[in-house]
């Protein structure tokens, strides 16, 4: 079993032309909600395109939005553990999506500022969790003693540095594995330079970075991994970093080895490109296999 403790929010996306600049205002398309949030699409990816038993510790508001997040969740088979708080919304983002399948998202943290340290103690006892998988889209101290109670059980623990911020010590000491894009991996880093210079100052024993059309690579036993991009037409590239690293995740708690899994997760990223939505557009397993058994990319 993996468990994912982190974010929910309800998206609001409206496709556009082009992102809006500071100051521009844009007039969008079309407008729909979409079951989204860094740890509950990672769930997700988990369950639907990993195919492993997944946990998820949320904390939603007891209002409207929480609905359709419970029921995505549910639907992928993922065992929740929610905590129902009143006087906070649920969590909310607000999404441009732009002709060339870019965004920008702005997260209204809402009830998923409300997760707190003690709130892990329902599943206290870890000994069926291979792994812990972790964002940023809770409060830092949250997610440190989440670590610290997964690293005493022997789980191995997996974090997302997203959205970037730059992280204590004591929290990377924590870290088997951190998965970033470049821009976290410069913040995370502290370091403005190359990404082998900013592999070189993270001392987590495998450091993953996502490359977007330019692949995927990782570090792990001092030696550098890379992995090329699968081509596809992305159409909203909302969630595929999430897809990744749940893919990523559950490719190691099947046994396969770091170089299997960069493949694995970069051609189930690249599939949730070709479709609108996070938890939406995440491919199914067996939908992963065909594309890699059919890809001509590395
Ligand atoms: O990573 C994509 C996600 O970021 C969106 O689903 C949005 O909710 C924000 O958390």
């Amino acid at each position: 079993m993996i468990l994912v403790a982190g974010s929910a929010n309800l998206d609001f996306v409206v496709r556009a032309s082009h992102i809006p600049a500071p100051g521009e205002t844009v007039l969008g398309r079309d407008f729909k909600t979409f079951s989204g949030g860094k740890g509950a699409n990672q769930a997700v990816a988990l369950a639907i395109a990993g195919g492993v038993a997944t946990t998820m510790i949320v904390s939603l508001g007891n209002d409207a939005f929480a609905a359709p997040l419970e029921a995505s969740l549910n639907a992928a088979g993922v065992r929740l553990h929610i905590k129902r708080v009143a006087d906070q919304p649920t969590g909310t983002a607000f999404i441009c999506v732009s002709d060339d399948a870019e965004n920008a998202i702005t997260v209204a943290p809402g009830a998923n500022d409300s997760l707190r340290p003690d709130d892990m103690i329902p599943l206290a006892d870890l000994a069926q969790c291979s792994h812990l998988l972790l964002q940023l889209e809770t409060p830092l101290p949250t997610v440190t003693a989440f670590a610290i109670a997964a690293r005493q059980q022997g789980v191995k623990v997996v974090l997302n540095a997203a959205p970037a911020q730059s992280l204590p010590g004591e929290l990377l000491a924590l870290l088997d594995i951190l998965i970033v894009n470049e821009g976290e991996l410069a913040v995370v880093a502290n370091h403005a330079g190359s990404i082998e210079e900013c592999l070189e100052r993270i001392h987590v024993p495998c450091v993953v970075v996502t490359l977007g059309s330019r692949g995927a690579c990782a570090r792990v036993d001092g030696q550098v991994l890379k992995q090329a991009a699968f081509p596809v037409t992305p159409v909203d590239t909302t969630g595929a970093g999430d897809t990744f690293c749940g893919a990523f995740v559950a490719a190691l708690s099947h046994g396969q080895n770091v170089a299997q899994a960069l493949r694995q997760a970069s051609a189930a990223g690249a599939l949730a490109c070709t479709k609108p939505g996070a938890q939406s557009s995440i491919p199914t397993h067996a939908e992963v296999q065909t594309f890699l058994n059919s890809s001509i990319a590395p």
